[in-house]
């Protein structure tokens, strides 16, 4: 079964193929960072008008790369939420018009789902169940994953995401956006030399909080430069440091911790936070010495993209046993969902 997947939530247009039996056949990405750069952030119109142009070259070059046609599809996916109205509406309409015409099934992803499910594309995916740490831009959460659609919250971010507090602590040090992976980059350059607090490192649940660390990090600053801006390299290195080691300390020690609580030995890792170097060297250290697995996309598939999204689709067209040969009739009419809350998914 040949699936056709559009990501388009946010700033990132992605299209992929993905086949039931034979895997990922080809994927296709175009990030708008570039674009975005000047703002400072996501424009949201700006974003809606780029995936407009983008999908259908996107399109055309996933199908020529796998060898493919538009008839050979047997469905189509798309990011159906949560993210930016107008962005995700780019994506719903052109794979809804495609379904419609191809006469095939389609299915709405929930972008969650997909970032959850990326780490199965890779050779020996984990096995059902697991603890899966989701920590991307929007959302800092710790699940119990059963299957397709059976997930439950752990422990979620009381405030601001571990992706956010990345982004937000790299704009206080003068950095581009997005922050997070020039954060991560200037850390490999910074020493021990300050100390920040790990905020809800002994609570006793699995609940995160990174806002006052972000305050923590202004005081800092403010403390070392009274204009509030770094000027020494070298300052501004050790202070992304242990920004990064307060995070993933953190990080590491909820995703044990959920391992502990609920028995299971198999921690896969998305969204992303998930291509953090020092977040994924911790996480091994701790998981090998409780003899524990853990599970990373590839780095590309950490950040957003098509491929997990028509993954999951693929995954859940399947389990609904739609194909475009046994396939009689959908409503194509459609609505995105900007914010989706993913407990409110249930199995296919
Ligand atoms: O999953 P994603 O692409 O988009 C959302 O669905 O949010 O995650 C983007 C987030 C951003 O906050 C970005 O700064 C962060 O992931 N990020 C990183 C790294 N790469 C991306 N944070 C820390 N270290 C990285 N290497
Ligand atoms: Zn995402």
């Amino acid at each position: 079964m040949l699936v056709l997947g559009f990501e388009s939530s946010c700033d990132e247009t992605g299209v992929a193929l993905y086949d039931t039996a034979k895997g990922l056949l080809a994927h296709a990405l175009h990030s708008q960072v570039a674009m975005h750069a000047e703002f400072g952030g996501v424009v949201p119109e700006l974003a809606s008008r780029d995936h407009i142009q983008r999908a259908l070259p996107l399109t055309e070059l996933v199908l020529k790369n796998a060898n493919k046609s538009l008839k050979d599809l047997d469905g189509i996916a798309y990011t159906q939420g949560p993210g930016l109205a107008g962005a995700l509406l780019v994506g719903a309409s052109i794979a809804q018009s495609l379904a419609f015409t191809l006469n095939v099934p389609s299915v709405g992803v929930h972008h969650l789902e997909g970032h959850l499910l990326a780490p199965l594309l890779e050779e020996n995916p984990p096995q059902f169940p697991f603890v899966a740490l989701l920590v991307s831009g929007g959302h800092s959460q710790l699940m119990r994953v059963d299957g397709i659609g059976e997930y439950e919250l752990l422990g979620d971010t009381l405030d601001d995401a571990a992706g956010e507090a990345f982004d937000k602590t790299a704009k206080l040090l003068g950095l581009g956006y997005p922050g997070g992976p020039a954060l991560a980059k200037l850390a490999t350059l910074g020493k021990p030399r300050f100390t920040l607090p790990r905020p809800m490192l002994n609570s006793k649940d699995l609940d995160f909080s990174f806002s006052g660390l972000k305050t923590a990090v202004l005081t800092l600053i403010n403390n070392n430069q009274p204009l509030g801006e770094i000027k020494d390299a070298q300052t501004q290195a050790d202070v992304a440091y242990e920004f990064q080691e307060s995070v993933t300390e953190i990080l590491t020690a909820k995703c044990m911790a959920a391992l502990r609580e609920t028995g299971l030995d198999n921690l896969v890792v998305s969204g992303g936070v998930g291509a953090n170097t020092r977040l994924r060297e911790k996480l091994n250290q701790a998981t090998k010495r409780k003899l524990c697995k853990v599970s990373y996309p590839r780095l590309e598939f950490c950040t957003d993209n098509g491929a997990m999204i028509a993954f999951a689709g693929a995954m859940r067209l399947k389990a609904m046993g739609l194909n475009a040969t046994n396939f009689q009739k959908q409503d194509y009419a459609f609505s995105v969902k900007p914010r989706w809350d993913l407990a409110e998914l249930t199995k296919p």
